[in-house]
């Protein structure tokens, strides 16, 4: 059974409520899967996860959330090795950019991104269906 961690960073919910979704649709699949948010992990928790689910809405200027998720997201992305990593997150002042400059970043430190899901403010039925998916990608 793969076993997954869903990391994520929500300031106003809609972010959690993605991690939510995005573990359900890895559940479904027959995955184990442990959600945190991010200050309840750290880079030693790698070893016990086949793939993760990184989520954290758009914050500064495009950007990831400076206290907490990009310390995390800098620490782990050099130890993630083959495992298969998907990215996700709500924005609402832009279209998304963010999540590219996220995914190149990714690219940079070689990590095996399969899938990514921006998502504009809350999600509704169809973004949680969106999120499912993105799990069950992973699972
Ligand atoms: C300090 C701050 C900075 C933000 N910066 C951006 C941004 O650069 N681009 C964008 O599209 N949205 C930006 N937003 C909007 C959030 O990404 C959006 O409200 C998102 O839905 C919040 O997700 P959350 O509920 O998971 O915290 C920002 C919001 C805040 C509070």
């Amino acid at each position: 059974m793969s076993k997954i961690a869903v990391v994520y960073w929500s300031g106003t919910g809609n972010t959690e409520s993605m991690a939510a979704s995005v573990a359900d649709g890895a559940r479904e699949q027959g995955a184990e899967v442990d959600l945190f948010q991010v200050s309840d992990f750290d880079a030693s928790m790698l070893e016990n996860y086949d793939a993760l689910a990184f989520g954290c809405p758009a914050m500064g200027s495009e950007e990831l959330e400076s206290e907490e998720f990009q310390p995390l997201w800098d620490e782990v992305k050099d130890h993630l090795g083959e495992r298969k990593v998907v990215l996700f997150g709500s924005y609402e002042w832009a279209d998304g950019e963010w999540l590219e400059n996220w995914k190149a970043d990714a690219e940079d430190a070689s990590v095996n991104v399969v899938d990514s899901l921006a998502v504009y403010d809350a999600p509704g039925p169809q973004e949680q269906a969106a999120c499912q998916a993105l799990g069950a990608a992973l699972a």
